[in-house]
């Protein structure tokens, strides 16, 4: 059967020139980068290269850049790094403030509640029905204990983009430092550290076509941070541990052909993304969820009246199509996501979801077999659905009524 995979916001696969730049880093050139031999300072030369990559993609400086395990430890590294560091300098009667977003990735969500147990005050933002921040809410939630703003540049269930520049800008005039969980959008779409007034900005290698268990953590110059993990002192005293050297030059792999193809893939992926969405709504009660213009270009989530979102996937699979309901991080505790509540869908409807990711190697023709086969599928688990003959029984019953 043809196999078709559209679920690039929960992983990519490695692209095959990075699998080829990483492969000598556990065979031949397996030195500890601490290491004073050859073997060592090999290690380390490959390293600073990756971190000028990943640095390179983001319009950083190389020493700004932190490696750690992934986007969730850049994002605890990050929030948690920032609090305890200025727990003892804030003076405020109420106490020490985070503002943040209702629908960030429970990897920010999870440690903001971590902090809020912890005798932090925690303000999370609601967001409009397309999933963006009002900045007037945000200025007005600002007291003079706020010492963190931590706000998702894309979302990844429903790809809106919120704007950073404006978020950055008023943490700025507040002095208040700024994080991005920037995981779902660097290399899809620009960065730019110093146009952007960003603090701290998470990244994670596996969402970008390079191997899992490797991200960075971007720290701004001059922001001090509590390290998380304690021990030998590595990257600068901020995350000790030896660096995984292989994952590492497969990352930094991964950023360099992401600044290259930059333009392309979004071109490609948004041309595929609207081709896509158009023909899908087609479908009869069918709604996009997110932003129609402020989001990912890969980023189409569809809502579909009756349909059961699980059920949806598993038709999809049977027909060699990987999809996802919403996050993957979320999606097997089959509750409602918080990021659909949170834009204002009720229960039912946010179960009804379908999130199609797509990545550089999907081709209009699979796009097309999605087009081709999402009807009949809609069509069978709407017959089977009590949800979707009761409206069409209530709209007879309105028709009676008025005779
Ligand atoms: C927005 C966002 N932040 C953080 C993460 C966690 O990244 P990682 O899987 O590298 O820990 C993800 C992964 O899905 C994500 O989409």
């Amino acid at each position: 059967m043809r196999k078709i995979y559209m679920d690039c916001a929960s992983t990519t696969p490695v692209d095959k020139d990075v699998v080829k730049e990483m492969l000598p880093f556990s065979t031949e050139k397996y030195g500890n980068p601490s290491s004073l031999h050859s073997f060592g300072r090999e290690a380390h030369d490959a390293m600073e290269k990756a971190r000028e990559n990943i640095a390179k993609l983001i319009n950083a400086d190389k020493d700004e850049i932190v490696f750690t395990s992934g986007g969730t430890e850049s994002d605890n590294l990050a929030i948690k790094g920032i609090a305890y560091k200025m727990k003892e300098e804030i003076t405020d009667y109420k106490g020490p403030h985070i503002i943040t977003s209702s629908i960030e990735h429970p990897a920010v969500m999870e440690t903001c509640k971590y902090l809020g147990l912890q005798g932090f005050k925690v303000k999370y933002l609601p967001v409009d029905k397309y999933g963006v921040v009002n900045l007037d809410n945000l200025k007005k939630s600002i007291s003079r204990g706020t010492f963190l703003i931590t706000v998702m540049h894309a979302n990844n269930e429903i790809g809106t983009i919120q704007n950073i520049e404006e978020i950055g800008k008023i943490a700025k005039e507040h002095n208040i430092v700024f994080h991005s969980d920037a995981v779902q959008s660097v290399g899809k779409i620009p960065v730019d550290v110093k146009k952007t007034k960003i603090d701290l900005l998470s990244i994670s290698s596996h969402k970008i076509y390079g191997p899992k268990g490797v991200g960075a953590l971007y720290i701004r110059k001059g922001v001090k941070l509590e390290p998380m993990i304690h021990g030998g002192g590595h990257e600068k005293g901020i995350r000790s541990g030896t660096e995984n050297i292989p994952n590492i030059v497969g990352f930094g792999k991964a950023c360099e052909l992401a600044k290259k193809r930059l333009n392309e893939d979004a071109e490609h992926l948004t041309i595929l993304r609207d081709k896509l969405i158009k023909n899908v709504l087609n479908i009869e009660e069918s709604y996009l969820n997110g932003h129609p213009t402020l989001r990912l270009p890969n980023n189409a989530h569809l809502r579909f009246t009756a349909v059961e979102g699980e059920s949806l996937i598993l038709s999809l699979d049977e027909k060699g199509i990987a999809a996802s309901t919403g996050s993957a991080c979320s999606s097997k505790k089959l509750l409602p996501s918080h990021v659909l509540l949170a834009i204002g869908l009720n229960e039912i409807e946010a179960h009804g979801s379908l999130r199609i990711t797509l990545g550089r190697g999907n081709t209009e023709n699979e796009v097309k077999y999605v087009i081709d086969v999402l009807p009949g599928i809609i069509r069978n688990l709407r017959e089977m659905s009590p949800l979707w003959k009761k409206p069409l029984e209530i709209e007879k019953w309105k028709k009676e009524m008025k005779k």
